[in-house]
């Protein structure tokens, strides 16, 4: 089956290292609280969620024509995915070092479970497509917007921009597997709404389990300015994300039919050679 990410290169596995200890102590995103406590939410988020993408899209490379290109983007994937996984692994055991609890672990893991006991691999998939589908959107706001990490300290931009740049490479791997394996609209859409509620909802919470245990106890007025700012301000989060929930609502989109590969190409210009490369290309 052709897919239309096999037209972009299956992406490259890199295995970076990060020094985080020192910066995630502080609030690293600009001396911002609600910035440093969000991106810092999305990161507890990450490794279980990463590794149950992992296993629904891994369920079909059976189905998947051995060799192919597709086949061998689904490899790349994982790859990406496991580094991302382990990454911020590491970096949630820094947090939970300096006191922050992962407030949903339970619960996720056992919605996971859940999902994996009662669920067809297909639907497994369509919520997989929803959040992949997320995570493209957070990274192309990443790359094409100085906004969303100014004043973020430099090791951090680092740890994110390369993660955008990889939501951005594998963006359309798990949406094509989905195509390729009989995926339609009305079962991508529905799951779409359910990852949308869960994903709102997991941060929230997330967000403000951290604001609890912050030591230096912001002001409940400056972290609304602040939330205020990211959505409606520069960055224009709001916009964005609203943009992305619209444009997967068309019948006919696709991941790259937004085609931001010069994005990628640009930030790996400037930040590559600060990426230890141990995994290499596959
Ligand atoms: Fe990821
Ligand atoms: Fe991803």
């Amino acid at each position: 089956m052709p897919s239309v990410s096999a037209r972009y290169g299956a992406p490259t596995i890199r295995q970076p290292t990060f020094a985080l200890d020192a910066p995630l102590a502080g609030r690293w995103h600009g001396g911002d609280a609600f910035r440093t406590h969000l991106f810092n939410a999305l990161s507890m988020m990450f490794p279980l969620g990463e590794a149950s993408f992992i296993d629904s899209v891994r369920e079909f490379l059976p189905r998947l024509e051995q060799p192919s290109p597709l086949r061998a983007q689904v490899l790349a994937f994982i790859g990406q995915e496991g580094a991302h996984s382990r990454i911020h692994a590491r970096y949630n055991a820094r947090l939970a070092q300096l006191g922050f609890v992962n407030r949903l672990e339970r619960w996720r893991r056992w919605r996971i479970d859940w999902g994996r006991r009662h669920l067809r691999p297909l639907d497994r998939l369509a919520v997989t497509i929803a959040c992949e589908h997320y995570a493209a959107v957070l990274g192309a706001a990443t790359l094409a917007n100085p906004a969303v990490l100014a004043g973020a300290d430099r090791e951090l931009a680092l740890l994110w921009g390369w993660h955008a740049v990889e939501e951005t490479e594998h963006k359309a791997v798990a949406f094509d597997v989905y195509r390729a394996c009989g995926g339609g609209y009305l079962r991508r859409v529905l799951w779409f709404f359910y990852a949308t509620a869960l994903f709102n909802f997991d941060t929230t919470v997330q967000v403000e389990a951290m604001i609890r245990r912050d030591p230096t106890r912001p002001r409940r007025r400056d972290l609304l300015r602040s939330a205020w700012r990211f959505y409606f301000g520069p960055p224009r989060m709001a916009a964005t994300l609203l943009r992305g929930f619209l444009a997967y609502l068309r019948p006919g989109f696709h991941p790259w039919q937004h085609d931001n590969r010069a994005a990628v190409q640009a930030w790996l210009a400037a930040n590559g050679g600060r990426i230890d490369n141990k995994g290499g290309a596959q």
